[in-house]
């Protein structure tokens, strides 16, 4: 049996009666120790929030296709937009990550794949960046910040088209550990101002206390 594509440049496989997903890759050196089979770069939903989505909800359109820009906020050392890397092959990601540490590992990949722009700086800043980001179809959140929902509302008013969309991992326990998850995500999402909502899903056994918000920019 051989890989199936499910979205454009996202692709599905049962590999010893388990469910895989894989993105295809002109750049085959592992970036966080994942599996390489037949030309395919196996996508770990327990170190990748949007893998774990994309298993739980196989229906869901991510919204990424092969010339899609992407304006990515916590990229840490470049584990899933490396995957992003792999699926716009010929769009952009514009990686922003605040930790000098995390972005030593984002170069060396950015130096692997022209379509990755690492850019250090803090998310909740969007201005700082605004000589480099352009429009882009799809803002993707993972900062694990308080305000996560107001920082993803900042960068989408500056940066996403309109009908793009927002794809935000939020943590529950960095928002509120005294809160139930279902309440934090609740109030959480009042604080998505200017997007439409359109759902929300719990990421586990992938990721505990992770929810992941969809939403849309409205034209
Ligand atoms: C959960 S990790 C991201 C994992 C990554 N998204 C992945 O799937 O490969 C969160 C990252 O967000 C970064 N971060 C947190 N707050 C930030 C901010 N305000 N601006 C930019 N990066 C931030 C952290 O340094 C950390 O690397």
């Amino acid at each position: 049996m051989t890989f199936q594509e499910i979205f454009p440049g996202m692709f599905f496989r049962i590999v010893a009666g388990q469910q895989r997903l894989a993105t295809r890759s002109r750049d085959l050196v592992p970036v966080y120790g994942e599996r390489i089979m037949d030309g395919y770069r196996i996508w770990d939903p327990f170190r990748s929030k949007l893998a774990a989505l994309l298993l739980k909800d196989k229906c869901m359109d991510p919204g990424l296709f092969r010339n899609a820009k992407v304006l990515y906020l916590g990229a840490a050392t470049g584990t899933t937009v490396s995957h992003i890397s792999d699926i716009v092959e010929d769009g952009l990601v514009y990686a922003v990550e605040f930790s000098p540490r995390a972005m030593r590992d984002l170069l060396r990949l950015a130096e692997r794949r022209e379509n990755i722009i690492p850019i250090l700086a803090d998310a909740a800043q969007p201005q700082e960046y605004s000589s480099i980001v352009e429009p882009v179809d799809l803002v993707y959140q993972d900062v694990a910040q308080r305000n996560q929902a107001e920082i993803s509302a900042r960068n989408c008013e500056r940066y996403l088209k309109a009908c793009g969309k927002l794809l935000l991992m939020l943590k529950s326990r960095s928002i509120d550990v005294t809160a139930t998850p279902d309440a934090v995500y609740s109030s959480e999402i009042k604080n998505l101002s200017g997007l439409m909502v359109s759902g929300v899903m719990d990421l586990q056994p992938f990721h505990q206390d992770h929810w992941a918000v969809q939403a849309r920019r409205p034209l």
